[in-house]
Parts: structure tokens; C-alpha cells; sequence
């Protein structure tokens, strides 16, 4: 007989999300990044329970659009602790952000520049670099950010047109992997910060999000070392800095998620391969495993309670699954979907799992949550907020 496991009465696909892990997570850095605002990137994982734990732990929010800036202001947060960091947002973003009280606002185009000084109010403006990406998992480079020459031209437009340019900001990528690339950034920016500082009132860098959460097979990564970094550059080339913004999104909310799912299906394919059918997948909110990312995978065997556990017994023998000569066995792990993307990653475990039992995907709680679809018309996976401390 298995051991019951304390997700046995939950219904599956289904979301697992912790908000102290959250904010563990975010007094880490915090206190990492002393003196610095961090401005939790909403987009990572908007769940309002993670929103309003981070808030009332002292966190302010960077935001992309209008519902998110919405289920900020539901929850009463200060407009004044939200960034608007999208560079290019549409007129009726900018009109409800403006009105809702938002006073901060990034921007790379002459377009953008006018678009937010079209509304008559002195916001505050901040400057996109273009920055290398090389090392992230998810580069944003190429579509946002300007050189550091535009970047003037596009703070005198703003002041011109009676906003405040403040300083500026750039992204080294998603889960980026490379110290240097924080360091370029920032060099960057000291290029043109004495030139902007003699013209603006300057204090202002927002260094953006990109720090890394483990996965399987990806080195080990310190975040102190690259807050040292960080603020050694900032002292290097950013002399008068007074306000110093991160946006942390993966960092904060990947490790306070998990994905519990239950195998539906399992076959062996011509090319050997065994696969394991689950029910959730890339469209469910795993996208990024087409970015290459993987999730530490835990199994939880079926639920004693199941009302056609004597059904899942007999099927249960109808396994494919074989041990290689370590007594390893491998599975390629199948998403629900029909579509042939929805292939997550190969997996080895010292016991075969069978159809009924359930995987714990982990570290999957940003970019999870926020990207679920119903594609194939399957419902979204339910929610359940609980402790996840020793899985
Ligand atoms: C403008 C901006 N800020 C912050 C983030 C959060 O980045 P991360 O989750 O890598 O920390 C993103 C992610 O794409 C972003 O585009």
C-alpha cells in the first residue's frame, strides 16, 4: 500500500503555489540588494495571493499592462511603487496608468516619448538600452532598447515635451547565465550617464530582471556575486545614483510553484523510446521548455483513493517500462495535447511509473501560471495554495 501523499485529494493538472516562498525569496533579495527597490516583475506569476504577500513584505511591482496594473490597484498598492516598464504601451495603457496615479514609465522610441507626454502630466522617464543578451535562456534583446546616443535624444524630446527623463534601463535577458553580461550593461549605461546628468536631473538605473533560478543541468549560480558586481559597477560608472530599481520576476516566483500532474497514458514507440502522457503540458503554461528549460520532476504514486483503483491496478500492468543496465528508467515525457511540440523532456527515475500515478513538476512557478492555455480545449489547471517547504 502507498503512503498517502498530501496532494491525494487534489484533482489534477493543478497549480501549487507557496507565497512564503515568495517572500523568502524576496527578502533574500532584498537584502542582496541593499538600499535598491525591488520591483517584483508581475508578468512572472500574477497570482493576486503572491501580489499581496509581496506587497504587505514591503515589495514594489513592475507591470506590463492594464489588468496587471489593475490587480495591483484591487489590492490598494501605492501607484507610486509601480514601475511601467513595457517600452512600447498603447495610448489607452499609458491613459490608465497616467490617471490611476503611475509616475514611472520606460521608453525607447521618439513615438513612446510622445505618446506619454500627449497626456499633459510631468511623468517621469526612463531609458531602454539595447544590451547584450548573450548567456540568457531568454534574450529580449534586438526587439527593445537603443544605443546610448539615442538614448539623450530621446530624454531631451521627453523634457521638451515637459516629462522628467530620470535615467535609465536595460535587460541582460531571461535566466541569464553570464556575470558579464550585468557588467557590460551597466557599463553601457555609464557611457552616457555623466553627459544625461549635466543635461537632466539623473539618478535613476533600473537594472532590470534576468537572475537565474536552478534547473536540472544548469550550474550552480550566485546571486551575491552579481549583487557585488552590480553594485561595484554602480559605483564605478554610475556616480550620483540615488535610486537603484531591480525587477526581479523568475527569481521571486519560479521556486514558490509546482505543477502536479497525473500520467494518463504511457507506450513504447518504434524507436524504443517509452513515453509518459500527462495531463498538462507546454500549453498549459510549460512554454519555456522550448527555450530549453527542464524541471526537477518528482514522482507521488497513484492515490489509494481513487474510485477505479481496482481498473488502474489491471492497467497498471500493462507497463512497457524497462530498466537500462543501471536500473535507470527513462521516459520521454508527453504533453496532453495532439501537437507534436508538446514534448517536454526525457526523465530517468529507479522505479517505473505507471498510468495513475503523479509527477510533481517543480520550479515551475513563473512563466507557468502566467502562460496557461486552453489549447486543444482543455481547462486550465486548478490553483492550490499550500506549503511546499521539503518537496
Ligand atoms: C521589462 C522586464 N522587466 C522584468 C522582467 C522579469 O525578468 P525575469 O523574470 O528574468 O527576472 C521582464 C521579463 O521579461 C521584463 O521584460
Amino acid at each position: 500500500m502507498n503512503q498517502p501523499s498530501k496532494f491525494d485529494h487534489f484533482d489534477t493538472p493543478c497549480w501549487l503555489l507557496d507565497p512564503d516562498i515568495v517572500v523568502e525569496n524576496y527578502r533574500y533579495f532584498s537584502t542582496l540588494f541593499e538600499n535598491a527597490i525591488v520591483a517584483y516583475a508581475v508578468k512572472s506569476n500574477p497570482h493576486p495571493i503572491f501580489l499581496s504577500r509581496l506587497s504587505k513584505a514591503g515589495a514594489h511591482f513592475c507591470v506590463v499592462s492594464t489588468s496587471h496594473l489593475q490587480q495591483l490597484l484591487a489590492l490598494n498598492i501605492n501607484p507610486q511603487e509601480i514601475v511601467y516598464s513595457h517600452p512600447i504601451k498603447s495610448l489607452n495603457q499609458i491613459e490608465f496608468a497616467l490617471q490611476a496615479g503611475v509616475r514611472c514609465f520606460a521608453c525607447d522610441s521618439p513615438a513612446e516619448v510622445d505618446k506619454i507626454a500627449c497626456f499633459g502630466i510631468p511623468a517621469e522617464i526612463f531609458i531602454r538600452l539595447d544590451v547584450d543578451n548573450t548567456g540568457s535562456m531568454v534574450p529580449l534583446s534586438g526587439k527593445f532598447g537603443v544605443a546610448p546616443d539615442i538614448a539623450l535624444e530621446l530624454m531631451h524630446r521627453g523634457a521638451q515635451r515637459g516629462l522628467k527623463p530620470i535615467g535609465f534601463t536595460f535587460h541582460v535577458g531571461s535566466q541569464c547565465l553570464r556575470m558579464k553580461s550585468w557588467d557590460g550593461a551597466i557599463e553601457t549605461v555609464g557611457s552616457v550617464w555623466e553627459q544625461a546628468r549635466k543635461a537632466f536631473h539623473v539618478d535613476f538605473i533600473d537594472i532590470g530582471g534576468g537572475f537565474a533560478v536552478p534547473y536540472p543541468g544548469i550550474p550552480a549560480f550566485h546571486q551575491e556575486d552579481i549583487s557585488a558586481l552590480i553594485y561595484r559597477d554602480i559605483e564605478c560608472y554610475l556616480p550620483g545614483v540615488r535610486r537603484i530599481v531591480l525587477e526581479p520576476g523568475r527569481a521571486i516566483s519560479a521556486t514558490a510553484g509546482a505543477l502536479l500532474v497525473s500520467v494518463i497514458g504511457i507506450a513504447e514507440r518504434p524507436d524504443g523510446n517509452i513515453w509518459l502522457y500527462i495531463d498538462a503540458g507546454i500549453f498549459s503554461g510549460l512554454f519555456e521548455i522550448l527555450d530549453n528549460f527542464r524541471y526537477p520532476v518528482s514522482v507521488i504514486p497513484a492515490p489509494e483513493n481513487s474510485a477505479r483503483r481496482a481498473f488502474l491496478q489491471a492497467i497498471r500492468q500493462q507497463n512497457p517500462s524497462r530498466p537500462d543496465s543501471n536500473g535507470q528508467y527513462t521516459y520521454v515525457l508527453g504533453g496532453q495535447t495532439c501537437d507534436s511540440t508538446d514534448k517536454l523532456f526525457d526523465f530517468s527515475v529507479p522505479k517505473p511509473i505507471a498510468i495513475g500515478d503523479r509527477l510533481l513538476l517543480k520550479n515551475t512557478g513563473a512563466y507557468g501560471y502566467s502562460l496557461e492555455s486552453r489549447f486543444n480545449g482543455y481547462e486550465l489547471p486548478s490553483v492550490e495554495i499550500l506549503s511546499l517547504e521539503g518537496l
